[in-house]
């Protein structure tokens, strides 16, 4: 035994939170070299007044702009914040306190999970849930309390409008004990875009029992036609109490640049800003100043064909149509998602080409993955992860593919699946 005894064990706070889905399939992704269609980044590249920005940027004559800047958001990037969130949500947003900058959305889920919950409260997660929203909740320590989406319909095509909250079931998840509820739209790894109406539920039971919603809006340029987002700190008597999280990273295909942000009154704000000055204090200074300088363009261009901010979606909306095909050809039975970059399908009836007693996972949808990483080379994540674990069994039958990749690689897909199934693959 090592002389540091057991002084230096993890503290308990972390308990259950010792791996993500990440870590495992990154793992497996670096040892079996499947073409990736798990994690969630596009494998093109970013526009590029925005990568030419940040370029100029570190190489320029303005030396400062390689300094600390601002703590609580770069004063050029909060300053185009506040004005295009202003313009959506039509109300005047302050950049001084009413918005904030985060080491991507990620810190602005920890700085509103850690600002707002202790111990005692209660925090409402919709599953399937962005996985890190329960070690925070916990860490924080509150008592995740979960409702699942279930889906509505077995036959035919489904949709991820079909995947719906039970309203009953909803409210019976408020008491005086909920602080917070946590919505994500357009949802990860479902891809639904919550209607008006589902929105208006949820905002009547946050008024009613005075519940914080944090609305993880990542994907909020990433809808498909027909559908609207709307961001529920504009419905009535909402804006009091929502603290709103987008992601440049999302926003301008640049995840690695891990720039978000949260907007809310400055009153919700404030708990976020005291979390982020006692720990990541600043983001960096160039992205910021990049990404200002690409939103500043794409603010100039709204509504006009070439703004990225409304382009990506269409350009998506045709891999996900083709993704959802050869899905579907192969005999999985795709969910069609409505917005975002992720599609989950119901692998069952493939069950009989798989060697699931090959791998030792609990979950069905575990050993899916990953035979299929090792022995197919095609990956996908594991849906379970996104459920507490009494849930999980409602999503065995899934995997989540990503599909914001070039043609040609969603066209590997395709041929993969194709070859494997026996059926006209090019390979
Ligand atoms: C629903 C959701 N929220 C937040 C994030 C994190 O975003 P960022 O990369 O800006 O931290 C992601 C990333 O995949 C996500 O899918």
């Amino acid at each position: 035994m090592s002389s540091l005894g057991n002084k230096f064990v993890l503290p308990a706070k972390f308990a259950g939170s010792e791996t993500t889905v990440w870590e495992e399939f990154i793992q497996l992704a670096i040892e079996n070299k499947p073409l990736n269609l798990g994690q969630g980044f596009p494998d093109f590249a970013a526009p590029q007044h925005v990568t030419k920005a940040l370029a100029d940027i570190v190489t320029g004559e303005n030396v400062l702009l390689q300094q600390y800047t601002r703590g609580y958001g770069h004063p050029r990037l909060v300053a185009v914040l506040s004005k295009l969130y202003s313009k959506l949500v039509s109300r005047e947003i302050n950049p001084h306190n009413e918005v904030i900058v985060t080491a991507g959305a990620y810190e602005a889920l920890y700085n509103s999970i850690l600002g707002h919950v202790t111990s005692g409260d209660e925090v409402i997660l919709i599953e399937p849930f962005f996985d890190c929203y329960e070690p925070m909740v916990k860490l924080a320590g509150g008592t995740p309390v979960y409702i699942p989406l279930r889906p509505t319909k077995t036959s035919g095509t489904i949709l991820s409008s079909d995947w719906k909250l039970d309203p009953e079931e909803l409210a019976g998840k408020f008491n005086k004990n909920t602080k917070a509820i946590i919505l994500n739209t357009p949802h990860n790894p479902l891809g639904k875009v919550f209607t008006v109406e589902e929105l208006n539920t949820i905002a009547d039971l946050c008024k009613k029992w005075n519940v914080l919603c944090i609305s993880d809006e990542v994907y909020e340029w990433l809808v498909f036609k027909p559908y609207k987002h709307v961001r529920i700190c504009t419905l009535p008597g909402m804006w009091e109490r929502t603290i709103s999280i987008g992601s440049g990273g999302k926003t301008f295909s640049v995840t690695g640049w891990k720039t978000g942000w949260a907007y809310g009154p400055a009153e919700l704000l404030r708990n976020l800003f005291i979390v982020h000055q006692n720990s990541i204090n600043s983001c960096n200074t160039p992205t910021q100043e990049a990404i200002a300088q690409g939103l500043e363009l794409e603010l100039g261009r709204f509504g006009q064909p070439g703004c990225y901010l409304q382009s990506l979606a269409v350009e998506l909306e045709k891999k996900r149509d083709f993704a959802a095909k050869f899905l579907r050809e192969v005999g999985m039975i795709p969910v069609i998602p409505e917005g975002g970059y992720f599609m989950i399908a119901d692998w069952s009836p493939l069950a009989g080409k798989v060697k699931l007693e090959q791998e030792t996972d609990k979950y069905m949808d575990y050993r899916f993955a990953k035979w299929m990483t090792k022995n197919i080379k095609l990956q996908g994540i594991p849906p379970s992860a996104f459920y507490c674990t009494e849930h999980k069994n409602l999503a065995e039958n899934y995997i989540r593919y990503c599909f914001i990749k070039k043609d040609e690689n969603l066209q590997k897909a395709e041929d993969i699946l194709k070859k494997w199934i026996g059926g006209y693959g090019k390979l």
